[in-house]
């Protein structure tokens, strides 16, 4: 029988995202906290003669993800098979879930996933700091992919220390037709800050405490996102179904990293359904999970 790994890898949302003055090298400093939630893809890799990638959509669009060198799930293998002075080739399958450019780390879950599949699928055994160095190298969120559960996330995202939490929290998630691209909404966030200073950012003193607690109405009320006003700025509409969700009961409401994927916040399984028939006439695509859970996974 041909060997096989599968491994889930979780889409990642934050609960709040602070964005500083951009830095010499392009990136922004950030001082975010994450958390992985229960919608997932599912990676499997089998050895082959050479290397190769199909990917699928489970009721999202696949389309525009590269399934040559430049899918950074292959570029994950490729530099963990280099760490390791792996020869084989692997054919690689990714059955999407989580939106393309959705501001859900899609592509990062994915080459997360590919790391923890490989690492399993050749038996190289790496260190657990290894592969976080790795990850970091391939994305400023594919650590946090490998992490999981809800952590502080600071330098451009990919140093990740795991934050302490009580409870589990509802995510109703408004998918938009079409995606943002990352660096166009950092682009419009520095034209949005282009006259005024941005302040170094930092991780809110009442998010924290609403996470320790468990408080999901103070939580709901803490989440913030330095990016949404440049979401905002390419995406005007969002505004409105934030709003909207607020008066559908949810706890609280923001674009998801840099969207256009929006989030609200609901306290039990039940009230996310709430949440998300109120919203389902103004939302092509809603779905909802639960938070925290954990990082990439072999599944099988
Ligand atoms: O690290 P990653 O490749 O995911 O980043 C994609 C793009 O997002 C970067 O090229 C940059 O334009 C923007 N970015 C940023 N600051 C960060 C993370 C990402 O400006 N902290």
């Amino acid at each position: 029988m041909t060997r096989e790994v599968v491994v889930s890898a979780p889409a990642k949302i934050n609960l709040s995202l602070g964005v500083g003055p951009v830095r010499r090298d392009g990136y922004h400093p950030l001082a975010t906290v994450y958390q992985a939630i229960g919608l997932y893809d599912e990676i499997t890799v089998r050895p082959a003669a050479s290397t190769s990638l199909t990917v699928s959509g489970e009721d999202i669009d696949v389309s525009e993800v590269p399934t040559d060198g430049s899918n950074l799930a292959l570029k994950a293998a490729a530099l963990l098979g280099a760490r390791h002075g792996v020869d084989e080739g692997v054919e690689m399958h990714i059955r999407k879930r989580i939106p393309v450019a959705g501001g859900l780390a899609g592509g990062s879950a994915d080459a997360a996933g590919a790391l923890v599949a490989c690492d399993a699928l050749w038996g190289t055994n790496t260190a657990r700091e290894e592969m976080l160095a790795i990850a970091a190298e391939l994305g400023s969120d594919v650590p946090f992919c490998l992490v999981g559960g809800t952590a502080i996330g600071s330098g451009r995202g990919e140093l990740v220390a795991p934050a302490m939490t009580r409870g589990k929290y509802w995510w109703v998630l408004a998918l938009a037709d079409g995606g943002l691209s990352t660096p166009a909404v950092y682009r419009e966030f520095d034209r949005l800050h282009d006259a005024s200073p941005v302040p170094e950012p930092e991780v809110p003193n009442d998010l924290m405490t609403a996470l320790r607690s468990g408080d999901v109405e103070k939580l709901g009320k803490s989440l913030s996102n330095d990016l949404q006003q440049a979401a905002f700025g390419l995406r005007p509409e969002l505004e409105e179904l934030l709003e909207l969700g607020v008066q559908g009961s949810a706890h609280g409401a923001l674009v998801s990293g840099s969207g256009p994927t929006c989030l609200f916040l609901a306290e039990t399984e039940t009230h996310a359904t709430q949440v998300r028939d109120w919203l389902s006439s103004s939302v092509p695509t809603i779905v909802y999970a639960p938070g925290p859970v954990p990082g990439a996974r072999v599944m099988r």
